[in-house]
């Protein structure tokens, strides 16, 4: 058993760095689940585009979670920051409600990191 979680605690690590490797843009994390252009599909998550300055939950992607369909706050880059950074944390303290969950894992975008990725989002006007 302790063998197993030191396995699955390097595989963690490895996986980490690799993603720092492999850090190609910030848009390169994200467009699993997202696209990025105007008029772009939905995928995994909704489109992307004019995010910045867009109220929360508003595209017709129609699998949000409840606390982002009922969302009222507006993205900006404060909130974006902390939503790429820790997205299940962003939802508890954007809704106000300790139990808020959201569809969206962490991304683990942090810092200089979350800069990064709010500065792209940005471009997408
Ligand atoms: C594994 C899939 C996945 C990845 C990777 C992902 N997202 Fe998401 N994203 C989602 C889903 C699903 C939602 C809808 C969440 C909900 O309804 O709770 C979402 C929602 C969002 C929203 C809110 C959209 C709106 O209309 O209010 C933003 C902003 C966002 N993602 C940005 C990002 C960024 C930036 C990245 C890369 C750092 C990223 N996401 C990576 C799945 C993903």
């Amino acid at each position: 058993m302790k063998r197993m979680i030191v396995m699955a605690a390097s595989v963690a690590l490895l996986g980490g760095s690799l993603a720092g490797t492999a850090w190609a843009g910030p848009e390169s994390k994200c467009k699993a689940c997202h696209t990025f252009e105007q008029g772009g599909r939905h995928k995994t998550g909704p489109n992307l585009f004019g995010i910045v300055g867009k109220k929360a939950g508003s595209t017709d992607f129609k699998k949000y979670s409840k606390a982002l369909k009922n969302a009222d706050w507006v993205w900006n880059e404060e909130n974006l920051k902390a939503w790429v950074c820790d997205s299940k944390k962003a939802i508890r303290d954007l809704t106000g409600d300790e139990h808020a969950k959201t569809r969206m894992g962490k991304q683990k975008k942090c810092g200089d990191d979350a800069e990064a990725v709010v500065a792209f989002l940005k471009t997408l006007q």
